[in-house]
């Protein structure tokens, strides 16, 4: 079984992400770590820990990532006008019962790195924070872990926060352009490709009639995510980002990917965008662009493909 810990800012769609994982037996989740995004970090972590207890699996550790972004001071950005101030649909669950370990997100993605080299699989879904951070604790970090799959970027697309950034990057694109150039192997599924994948009313309640724990927390969860793509986007759908990640994790073959050097804009007004090399000459006389680590980009998914599995992973529990 593949092994991977899973960074979260829930959020609704990590919420059905982090459902999807645990409900899919060709992975382990072996922790959470958090960071702030659709919410703060605080919030976060209390999500995390609500979202396991109400999976009955409090067994997987939460470790509390970064409050702040990795070059501190800068402003952070919170999505409460997409997943509610509680980042959870405003439901107003009750607290959890639970804490976090005594181990920050970094330390513990370190640690965990150390204890199984090559074979664990982090699956980022929100701002990159803690992996730039687990890189800075522990330079051969990128080496050690086996994997990077990132919920993040925009490849030649429109971003969903300025025209030129997907949010998880935007959130703190320093981070983002350590990770990208950190030689770790890592796979980036982007607006690109999500925004192919898109859950539909019908989908809503298909998984509405299921008599499913996960289903029946998801429609209620999923409310406020439907009316923001409404507002915003005019849709009558909603995109599942963070579920498509999780799926890239489990099953890679339901994307197709294509190999380069990616780096992120830091500043401006094209901040967090994603810049890719598809040229496979490298630049080479330009210092910022050659020698760098190539990374996995997803340019195709197979969307019905995605709907299906996550349909089937939430009704069948
Ligand atoms: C990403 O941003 C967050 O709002 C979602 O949870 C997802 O991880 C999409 O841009
Ligand atoms: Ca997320």
């Amino acid at each position: 079984k593949k092994k991977i810990i899973i960074d979260t800012d829930p959020g609704i769609d990590d919420a059905m992400a982090i459902f999807v994982a645990l409900q899919s037996p060709e992975v382990e989740v072996i922790g959470l770590t958090t960071i702030y995004g659709n919410v703060y970090t605080t919030l976060a972590t209390r999500n995390a820990l609500h979202l396991l207890e109400f999976a009955e699996r409090s067994d997987i550790p939460v470790a509390e990532g970064s409050h702040v972004t990795f070059t501190k001071g800068t402003k952070l950005r919170v999505a409460d006008f997409v997943h509610g101030s509680d980042g959870l649909g405003n439901q107003n669950f009750s607290p959890p019962k639970g804490k976090p370990i005594d181990q920050s997100g970094p330390a513990f993605l370190v640690e965990q790195a150390n204890l199984h080299p090559g074979k664990i699989t982090v699956v980022a879904l929100g701002p990159l924070t803690n992996i730039a951070l687990a890189i800075e604790l522990d330079p051969a970090f990128a080496q050690k872990i086996g994997q990077i799959v990132i919920l993040g970027g925009a490849f030649s697309v429109n971003g969903n926060v300025n025209p030129a950034a997907e949010a998880n990057i935007f959130g703190d694109p320093d981070a983002a352009d350590i990770v990208f150039t950190s030689g770790a192997d890592v796979v980036a599924v982007g607006l690109n490709v999500t925004h192919q994948v898109v859950f539909s009313v019908a989908d809503r309640d298909k998984l509405a009639q299921s008599k499913g724990k996960y289903a029946q927390y998801l429609c209620k969860i999923l409310a406020l995510y439907f009316s923001y793509h409404h507002d915003a986007y005019e849709m009558q759908g909603v995109y599942l980002h963070d579920p498509t990640a999780i799926l890239a994790a489990v099953n890679p073959s339901l994307l197709t990917y294509t190999e380069g050097v990616v780096r992120v804009q830091t500043s401006g007004i094209t901040r967090g965008m994603t810049i890719f090399d598809n040229t496979k000459k490298r630049y080479a006389e330009i210092t910022e662009w050659s020698n760098k680590p190539t990374v996995k980009v997803a340019v195709t998914v197979d969307a019905s493909a995605v709907l299906e599995l996550v349909m089937d992973r939430l009704i069948n529990s």
